[in-house]
């Protein structure tokens, strides 16, 4: 935690001091940001993560992050991540394609390739990287990439890196994403890209179909499965699983940051595609490998993942049980769906104004802004988890009942 005492050292040392005229351009754009309601400001938050969380010094329930099979805390993983930092040490202080290329990253990659059913995996430092380096290896100006209009941040950035050719299709919309591929038959490489589970909005992209299309059209495809992994299909596979197309998606990534409870991200695919990335993919090769407590994590993780399907019951009991009772408190949220909920909310203003009250009251979710969602959609997103107890549950119902009331949503 940064006390008081650390800033004032800080502040008390030398700083080169930007130009004024600088300093008045980024408080006029940060100004602009606050009389928008996209201003953002850092919550402090200590002690470990969980189905309450320390927020601002406050003990609350949590229903912001994740880890949605509440592994992050699991007596098996911390101590495969101390076994693992007393063996190798804190960092490895190396690229893998340097000397940093430890016997626990082929290992975790091994398990993801045979858990995905793919040949082969690479570790990357974050899972926007994976996005990054696939996106930019890949493709280039003579290739064209159809993307979905909610694809996460990465991908898009992914995209602009690549100077690829760009065709966004409407969320979901297959026709308009087969009019694109009838059109854009000439280019070089083609690729459609999702995520397999939307994180800003719960919904799961419909794979089946969208394999379908890319088989017929000769195109590739890649999907995002960073909320899905450890979660959806009835083996946590993931999308691909949950809607009966595993091992037919090309090149799948993802973040280790989320059910499997570590920290990096993945792709898996065809050993061609990997052994390129390791050739090709900058933010692969320009940076340190993950520290070593992290493979040893993310496989103890992946053990349980196989090992106790009764987590992903429990959250889907836990989710089900939320989707109803938000209906019944008048929210308008489908009674099926994932373990994400959006209470849309429509303003950032409001978005912000109902998770400062519903943290009031004891439940921190937190308010969504552009440019995470398009303008005019901010929202509330809970995230259940498998380690919500129906105490935690009915605690946040209550609390959220009592925003929506005092907000005049319901
Ligand atoms: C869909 C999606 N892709 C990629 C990422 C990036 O993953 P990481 O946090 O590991 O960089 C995130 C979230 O953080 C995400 O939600």
């Amino acid at each position: 935690m940064i006390s008081a005492e650390n800033m004032q050292v800080s502040a008390t040392h030398d700083v080169p001091h930007l130009r004024d005229d600088m300093v008045q351009s980024l408080q006029r754009e940060l100004d602009s940001l606050e009389a928008e309601g996209l201003y953002r400001r850092l919550r402090q938050v200590d002690g470990p993560q969980g189905s309450r969380i320390s927020i601002d010094g406050r003990k609350v329930i949590h229903f912001a992050g994740s880890d949605y099979l509440g592994l992050t805390c699991h007596p098996r993983l911390k101590q495969a991540a101390c076994q693992a930092t007393m063996r190798y040490g804190c960092g490895v202080s190396a690229a893998r394609l340097i000397s940093g290329n430890h016997d626990l990253y082929p290992q975790l990659e091994a398990r993801l390739a045979r858990f995905k059913h793919t040949e082969a995996a690479l570790l990357f430092s974050t899972g926007y990287q994976a996005n990054l380096s696939v996106l930019s290896a890949l493709m280039d100006s003579q290739d064209v990439v159809f993307s979905d209009a909610l694809n996460h941040a990465s991908i898009v950035d992914g995209c602009r890196l690549s100077r690829t050719q760009i065709r966004i299709f409407p969320h979901n919309d297959l026709a308009v994403l087969e009019r694109l591929l009838e059109r854009e038959r000439s280019a070089r490489r083609r690729l459609i890209v999702v995520d397999g589970l939307y994180s800003m909005d719960g919904d799961v992209a419909p794979l089946g179909e969208i394999v379908g299309l890319a088989e017929r059209y000769d195109c590739m495809t890649m999907v995002d499965d960073s909320h899905s992994t450890g979660v959806l299909g009835e083996t946590g596979r993931g999308a691909a699983e949950a809607t009966g197309v595993l091992g037919r998606v090309n090149i799948e990534t993802g973040s280790l940051a989320k059910a499997l409870a570590g920290f990096g991200g993945y792709v898996v695919g065809s050993r061609t595609v990997i052994e390129y990335l390791i050739n090709r993919a900058r933010p692969f090769i320009f940076t340190c490998a993950l520290p070593p407590a992290i493979p040893a994590t993310v496989i103890e993780a992946l053990t349980i993942v196989e090992e106790e399907p009764a987590l992903r019951q429990r959250l889907w009991d836990n989710t089900r049980y939320m989707r109803a009772g938000l209906r019944e408190i008048g929210f308008n949220v489908s009674p099926l769906g994932t373990q994400i909920i959006p209470l849309i909310m429509g303003e950032p203003e409001r978005a912000m104004r109902f998770c400062q009250e519903l943290l009031n009251r004891g439940v921190f979710a937190q308010g969504i802004r552009y440019p995470a969602v398009p303008r005019g959609t901010e929202r509330i997103r809970l995230t259940v988890t498998a380690s919500h107890n129906t105490a935690d549950l009915d605690a946040a119902l209550t609390a959220l009942a009592e925003t929506g009331q005092a907000l005049q949503l319901i």
